[in-house]
C-alpha cells in the first residue's frame, strides 16, 4: 500500500499529521508512505508550488493524501507559483476529474448544524463535482477594456465529453446509493451549461430508472439549506461544486467535518487511483495553534481505503469511530468545543 503523503501549508501538517496517525493505528499490512513538498512551502524550498519530484511520488503511489495548500505570503506572486497551482497541477496530471465530497449530517447529532434538526436530519447528499475543467482550466489573462480600465478575463467551457465522463460517475453513484440525481448549471445564463444540461440528458439514457432533475444553481444554493431531503446526488462542474460543497459543509455543521476523493479512470493493484483531501484550506487564521479540526482529513483517509484499497471494513470503522468521538462530545473550536488537533486524533483512535 504505497501512499503519497502531501501536507501542504498551514493547518495542512496538523491535520494530516492525525489523519496518518489513525491510518497507522489499523497495523495494515505494507503500509508505506512517501511524503513530498506541496504549496506555499515547496515554494518556498523549491521555487515552485508542485516540484516535478512531488507529482513522481504522487504518480508512484496508489494514493495520495493531500492536507492544503494556501499561503497569504504567496497570493501576489504570479498565478503559476501560487500554492493553489499544486492542487490544481495534481488535479489535472492526475486526471482525476472526478470530485467525490459526501455531506452526511451524522445521526444524533443534528444539533451541531445550524438547520433545524428535524431538516438537518435528512440531509444525507453527495456531491459529484467535475474537477478538471470548467473556468479553472480556460484561458485566462488581463487586458485593457473598452473603458480604458484594467479587465480580468477567464473561459469558461464544457466539452460534451467532460460533461459525459463526469454525468457517469454521477449515474454510477445514484445507482449504488439507490438516489436520484440533481444536476445542477446555469443554462438560463450559460452556453456551456446548455451543453452541459443536454449532454446530462443524453447520458441518463442507459439510466431510464433513476431519476433525474435539472436545477438552477441559484436555486439549487436555496434548495440544499431549505429542503436538502430532496438531494441524493448533485451533479455539477467544478466552480459550482467547490462553492455548493462548502455550504453543504456549513449544513453539516463545519467545513472541519467533510472529506473528499478524486479519481479518475486509472487502476492500481488495489482499486482505483485517488487523491484524497478535507474539503476545507489551510486556514490560516489558525494555523500552527493545534486548534484544527483533523477529522475531515481522517474521514478522507476513510475514503481513501475505501475506492483505493478496496478496504471497506477499515474505512467504516473510521467513520464509526469519528462519529462516536463527536457523540462523545469530542469537538474542535470549530464546532464550539475546545479539543485540540492532537486530542481529537487521539480520541478517534481511542474508539477504533
Ligand atoms: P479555509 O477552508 O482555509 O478556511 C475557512 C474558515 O474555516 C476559516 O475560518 C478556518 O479557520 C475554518 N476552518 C477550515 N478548516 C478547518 C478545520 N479543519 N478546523 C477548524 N476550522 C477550520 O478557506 P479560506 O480561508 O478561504 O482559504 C485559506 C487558504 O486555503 C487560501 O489560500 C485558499 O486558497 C486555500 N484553500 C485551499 C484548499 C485546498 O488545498 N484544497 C481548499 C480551500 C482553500
Ligand atoms: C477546494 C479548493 C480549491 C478549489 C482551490 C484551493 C484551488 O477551494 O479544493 O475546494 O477551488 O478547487
Ligand atoms: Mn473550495
Amino acid at each position: 500500500m504505497k501512499i503519497a503523503i502531501l501536507p501542504g501549508d498551514g493547518i495542512g501538517p496538523e491535520v494530516t499529521r492525525e489523519a496518518v496517525r489513525v491510518m497507522e493505528s489499523l497495523g495494515l499490512p505494507g503500509l508505506t508512505l512517501f511524503e513530498g513538498d506541496v504549496g506555499g512551502i515547496a515554494y518556498k524550498r523549491h521555487g515552485v508550488p508542485l516540484p516535478e519530484e512531488t507529482l513522481q511520488i504522487a504518480l508512484g503511489s496508489d494514493a495520495v493524501l493531500f492536507g492544503a495548500v494556501g499561503d497569504p505570503e504567496c497570493d501576489g506572486l504570479e498565478r503559476h507559483l501560487r500554492p493553489e497551482q499544486a492542487i490544481l497541477g495534481l488535479r489535472k496530471e492526475l486526471d482525476l476529474f472526478a470530485n467525490l465530497r459526501p455531506a452526511k449530517v451524522f445521526a444524533g447529532l443534528e444539533h451541531l448544524s445550524p438547520l433545524q434538526p428535524d431538516i438537518a436530519k435528512t440531509l444525507d447528499l453527495l456531491i459529484v463535482r467535475e474537477l478538471t475543467g470548467d473556468v479553472y482550466f480556460g484561458d485566462k489573462g488581463e487586458r485593457v477594456a473598452n473603458d480604458g480600465s484594467p479587465e480580468g478575463w477567464d473561459m469558461m467551457s464544457y466539452s460534451a465529453n467532460e460533461v459525459s465522463r463526469i454525468a457517469r460517475v454521477a449515474f454510477r453513484a445514484a445507482r449504488a446509493a439507490g438516489k436520484g440525481v440533481t444536476s445542477v448549471d446555469k443554462a438560463n445564463v450559460l452556453e456551456t451549461s446548455q451543453v452541459w444540461r443536454d449532454t446530462v440528458k443524453e447520458a441518463a439514457g442507459p439510466h431510464p430508472d433513476i431519476e433525474l432533475e435539472h436545477m438552477y444553481v441559484d436555486n439549487a444554493a436555496m434548495q440544499i439549506i431549505s429542503r436538502p431531503s430532496q438531494f441524493g446526488v448533485i451533479l455539477t462542474g467544478n466552480l459550482f461544486g467547490d462553492i455548493l460543497s462548502d455550504l453543504a459543509s456549513a449544513a453539516v455543521g463545519s467545513i472541519g467535518l467533510l472529506p473528499s476523493a478524486s479519481i479518475g479512470e486509472r487502476k492500481t493493484d488495489h482499486g482505483i487511483f485517488g487523491l484524497y483531501e478535507p474539503i476545507h484550506g489551510s486556514a490560516p487564521d489558525i494555523a500552527g495553534q493545534g486548534k484544527a479540526n483533523p477529522m475531515a482529513t481522517v474521514l478522507s483517509v476513510a475514503m481513501m481505503l475505501r475506492h483505493s484499497f478496496s478496504r471497506e471494513e477499515e474505512a467504516a470503522r473510521i467513520e464509526a469511530a469519528v462519529a462516536k468521538a463527536l457523540a462523545d462530545g469530542i469537538r474542535g473550536g470549530d464546532l464550539g468545543g475546545t479539543h485540540g488537533c492532537e486530542e481529537i486524533g487521539g480520541a478517534i483512535i481511542e474508539r477504533l
